[in-house]
């Protein structure tokens, strides 16, 4: 939520600062600013909305010398989309960026208000920089008046501070909100929340840990731990291959990251796949040990992942488990006992209820394990044993390949513990490694497929709501389908189990309720169809997505006919990922950056 940026050198400042901002901006973009610190004096600029109008507004502004400089895209938490609520946000002769949220700001706005300190902003951000200026009033020391200040803030926080008091050196602190540092061969020195706008600059990266505070000047990197105690930067190569960040030519990061499915999952499977067992080297078997039951905890399309796993684990290797939404388990006082596994999941591994429920089990001395899609993310640190999904970069906010690789992780995880518990026999393990390797052909998308979806999606740009239903394994991927067509159409969409539509949601049948069927051949098929007949009797509309033809739906989509339902699950992922990404195209909508949305959800 929210991406920040810092540089400091000789460099083309405002470009890399702009630039870094670009690749962040999927964290947030209701606005940007920018503030830059030159021969003792700055400039600064904002802008609501999109970068470019960053970009419009600063063409004509040059950084050819030394310069400290710090930038920020923003997704509002305090405080409404305005050029005044955008940060960098200023004091007297400091301006700072923060992601993050600081819980105790109200308190400390109100002393410093009383004070006589003017606020021009709703946000909780600006208390920083007046509280960093009152004390640096009191201590005359530019760092010590900014190490007092992360003492009093409370809550989640990256920051960065610049002020003319000390006008080579940009102050740094990390409290629950991502940021690394890097340095190039000149030995520059670059921040940013993750390390995608350092790519192509950076040579070398420190991740900083929670408690983390310092500086950084032309020669060094000053770091302090959580016990203020000097630390050494802990350096990192870092990678040089931003390709996999480019659009390679399909319309929306979504779209092509729907098409990269098939060999995304080829690379989960890479290595963890023999012709008669599943593999994690990643896994010590003793991880299992004493463990009676499995929960799960996520929140979005992770969860909706998660509720597959609790079919195939408590099927495949008959363990009792449970799925917990993170932000509802933070606060229900859960009982965690220590015969349970506590597996999160998370595509970016910083998202702060997913983040703060880990912590929560870690404190109450459970087992657990990360499945996430980014290595060195604040979760893989935390945990005690991670599986990566090797998604690679996922831009689109609305997420397709972060899902597809977490079902397959969960897939092999779930025939792992049947190997372990001999809960399947040999050969019907065998028979399910042939069918993960089949995964990546049936994920492939097909032209005629892609092109029958897009004719189709013209007949679903309004009525009054979409029904996704589905039965077992399909039921958290009617909610996913339901949850990718909200995000980026804004049409109201509900996933909801087949067989529970007479309990209630069929009184809303008629032809403007457009019910999206998902009919496996191999699951359940007669009880599903006579759930969507239930529906087509009441008028509703409807799409059956189904390798069977079937009479009673107004429009169809044919799938393959695969031997096994998983089979038949990643194709339907895949259609209903592609008529989200078709009807949001229709509608003229920003399918990679949908309003009111961020990539990482950094806040509570
Ligand atoms: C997915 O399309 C969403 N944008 C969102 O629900 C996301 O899955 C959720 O915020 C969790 O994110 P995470 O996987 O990075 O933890």
């Amino acid at each position: 939520m929210c991406g920040i940026v810092g540089y400091i050198g000789k460099k083309n400042t405002k470009e890399i600062l702009l630039e870094g901002l670009k690749e962040l901006e999927y964290r947030g973009y209701d606005s940007a600013g920018i503030a830059v610190l030159s021969e003792g004096e700055f400039a600064s600029y904002k802008a609501v909305g999109k970068l470019v109008n960053l970009e419009e507004k600063t063409k004509d502004f040059i950084t050819d010398k030394f310069a400290v400089g710090i930038g920020h895209t923003r997704w509002a938490t305090h405080g409404k989309p305005t050029e005044l609520n955008a940060h960098p946000h200023l004091g007297e002769s400091s301006y700072v960026v923060h992601n993050g949220i600081i819980e105790n700001y109200a308190q400390l706005k109100k002393e410093l208000q009383n004070e006589g300190i003017t606020f021009l902003s709703q946000t909780d951000t600006e208390v920083i920089v007046h509280q960093f200026e009152k004390n640096l009033k009191k201590s005359e020391d530019a760092f010590q008046a900014f190490k007092q200040t992360i003492s009093e803030l409370d809550g989640a926080y990256a920051i960065l501070l610049v002020t003319k008091a000390e006008d080579k050196k940009i102050f740094f602190a990390k409290n629950g909100s991502p940021m690394l540092v890097g340095i190039d061969t000149d030995n520059d020195k670059y921040f940013a929340s993750s390390d995608t706008p350092l790519i192509g600059h950076c040579t070398d990266v420190n991740y900083f840990e929670d408690g983390d505070y310092g500086y950084v000047s032309a020669d060094e990197i000053v770091i302090f731990d959580k016990n203020h105690q000097q630390v050494e930067p802990k350096f990192k190569k870092l990678s040089t291959n931003k390709l996999s960040a480019q659009k390679d030519g399909y319309r929306f990061f979504m779209e092509k990251e729907i098409y990269e499915q098939s060999h995304v999952i080829a690379d989960t499977l890479l290595g963890r796949i023999s012709d008669t067992e599943v593999i994690f080297e990643e896994l010590d078997a003793k991880l299992f040990d004493g463990i009676a039951e499995i929960k799960l905890c996520a929140c979005g399309t992770s969860y909706h992942s998660a509720l597959t796993a609790s079919y195939m684990f408590e099927r495949y290797a008959k363990v009792k488990t449970s799925v917990e939404i993170a932000s509802e388990f933070r606060y229900r006082d859960p009982m965690m006992t220590q015969d349970t596994l506590f597996v999160v999941i998370s595509q970016s591994g910083e998202t702060a209820d997913t983040l703060e429920t880990l912590k929560m089990a870690k404190a109450a001395g459970l087992k657990t394990l990360v499945i996430c899609n980014v290595d060195n993310s604040s979760m893989v640190r935390l945990a005690n044993t991670t599986i990566l999904t090797r998604a690679g970069i996922e831009k689109g906010v609305a997420s397709t390949k972060a899902f597809a690789t977490q079902v397959t992780v969960f897939w092999m995880l779930s025939l792992y513990l049947a190997q372990l518990k001999s809960t399947l026999s040999q050969s019907a393990i065998k028979e399910q490694i042939e069918l993960l390797r089949a995964v990546p052909s049936a994920v492939k998308v097909q032209d005629s497929m892609h092109e029958r979806i897009k004719r189709l999606s013209k007949r679903y740009l309004h009525g009054h709501g979409f029904f996704f239903i589905g039965r077992d394994l399909f039921f958290p991927l009617a909610l996913e389908g339901a949850l990718k067509l909200k995000e980026i159409s804004y049409l109201h969409a509900e996933g909801y189990p087949s067989g529970e539509m007479k309990h209630g949601p069929i009184a809303l049948a008629d032809p403007e309720l457009f019910t999206i069927a998902l009919l496996p051949k191999n699951l359940l098929y007669e009880k599903s169809k006579s759930n969507v007949e239930e529906l087509s009797a009441r008028d509703a509309t409807v799409c059956a997505i189904s390798p069977l033809e079937f009479d009673k739906a107004d429009d169809f989509i044919q799938t393959k006919k695969h031997p096994n339902y998983m089979l038949e699950f990643f194709e339907m992922m895949v259609v209903v990922q592609l008529l989200s990404l078709e009807i949001s195209v229709r509608l003229g909508n920003d399918v990679d950056m949908p309003r009111n949305l961020a990539k990482s959800v950094t806040v509570e």
